[in-house]
């Protein structure tokens, strides 16, 4: 009997387990499955809201690391999940994404011997000083089995050195939440609620540290926010770390047209991001969803590691800078729509796919190469 040990740990981990595990028991009612929080994200609507929403099992083993430093946070992580493997001893240990959980967990499994699956594996921002891309390069030399989102990630793989044989080209899993969360989401009343009329409004999300971290760049991103807001009300749900970052900013001012919100749950913020005129965003899952839903993004980062966003999507690069921002802001008011064209495999049918690759061992879709 096949045993699997998922982890999760922050905030965009829980939309792409959520699908796998039923997926997994669809396909073999047997398996054993386990699931593993980290903690790295421990406030209610980081984590809890996420599990009641999306129907994600109680976690069997709750690990409490939650913030510090990377090293700190990495080595907690990694000293927490270790009795943990041995308790368990999976067939499996599935990673998701490329957060500090993911490599912590990874790097435990691989030296205990336990297979590692690393789903949304071979994205690539070639942009080293992101913790993030780090995360994916180290994650992805150690795993055993590497399940990607996109032609792009297994060039990036094959170019790596990782052999083909251990690379399986699946798909976007988010979708597949997205795609069955889209009916509830429509039942949702937030936008009505918040006065907000259909296309009509700006969403906005910032986490990044070289964005938030930054006073004068995050004083920069607010100055075009708030501009933008004399178009057209702007809704901000906001993370943690630039919530902090914003009270300590002296002097700022907040149009009452940007509404400053707590972060949002999953259903809430997928029915406002369908609706919404514009996604102003430097989140990796944000350019998926928008792309997959035809809704313009603005991605303030110099760069991306989900590139078909770009050249399928609705997606566009933009720099942290006032002027940058409202000049491409001010586009996609002027009526600018990049064609649609949603990427290969991101059909809502990606977790069938993983589950029958880490129940039956063979690779299932061999990747096209042209790509
Ligand atoms: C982490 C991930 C990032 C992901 C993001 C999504 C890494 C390296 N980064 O960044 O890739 O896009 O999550 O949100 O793993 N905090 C709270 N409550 C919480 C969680 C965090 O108050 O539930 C605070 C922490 O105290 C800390 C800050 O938010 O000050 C940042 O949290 P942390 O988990 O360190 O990194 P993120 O910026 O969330």
């Amino acid at each position: 009997m096949t045993r699997i040990l998922h982890v999760v740990g922050a905030r965009p981990n829980f939309p792409k387990v959520a699908p796998l595990i039923p997926a997994i028991r669809q396909e073999d009612a047997a398996c054993d499955q386990f699931l593993i929080h980290t903690g790295q994200h421990y406030d209610y609507n980081m984590s809890r809201i996420f599990f009641e929403e999306l129907e994600l099992p109680e976690p069997d083993e709750h690990l409490n690391i939650g913030t510090g430093t990377h090293a700190e946070q990495t080595a907690r992580v990694m000293l927490a999940f270790e009795p943990v493997l041995l308790k368990y001893r999976p067939d499996w240990v599935v990673v998701v994404g490329d957060v500090n959980s993911t490599l912590g967990c990874a790097l435990v499994s691989s030296k205990l011997g336990v297979r590692v699956a690393h789903v949304e594996a071979g994205l690539r921002s070639f942009d080293r000083s992101m913790p993030e891309e780090i995360n994916r390069l180290l994650t992805d030399q150690i795993a055993d089995l590497l399940l990607t989102p996109s032609g792009d990630a297994d060039m990036n793989l094959l170019r790596e050195g990782i052999p083909a044989g251990k690379i399986s080209f699946v798909g976007n899993i988010m979708i597949d939440t997205l795609v069955k969360m889209l009916p509830k989401s429509e039942l949702r009343t937030i936008r009505q609620d918040l006065g907000l009329q259909e296309g009509e409004y700006i969403l906005v999300t910032l986490h990044r540290p070289f964005n938030v971290d930054d006073s004068s760049t995050l004083r920069e991103i607010l100055a075009a926010i708030q501009i933008a807001s004399q178009r057209y009300p702007v809704i901000f749900p906001v993370h943690p770390r630039t919530r902090k970052n914003i009270a300590a900013l002296v002097g700022i001012q907040i149009d009452p047209r940007v509404h400053l919100l707590e972060p949002l749950g999953y259903l809430d913020f997928l029915t406002l991001t369908r609706s919404a005129a514009l996604v102003l965003t430097d989140s990796g899952g944000i350019q998926e969803e928008t792309t997959y839903l035809g809704v313009p993004c603005l991605t303030v980062r110099p760069n991306t590691e989900r590139p078909v966003t770009i050249t399928h999507g609705t997606n566009r690069l933009v720099p942290s800078t006032k002027g940058g921002i409202l000049e491409a802001v001010d586009s996609v008011f002027n009526g600018f729509r990049a064609p649609i064209d949603r990427p290969e495999l991101w059909d809502g049918k990606t977790a069938g796919r993983i589950a029958r690759l880490l129940l039956s061992g063979a690779p299932l879709v061999s990747h096209p190469p042209d790509v």
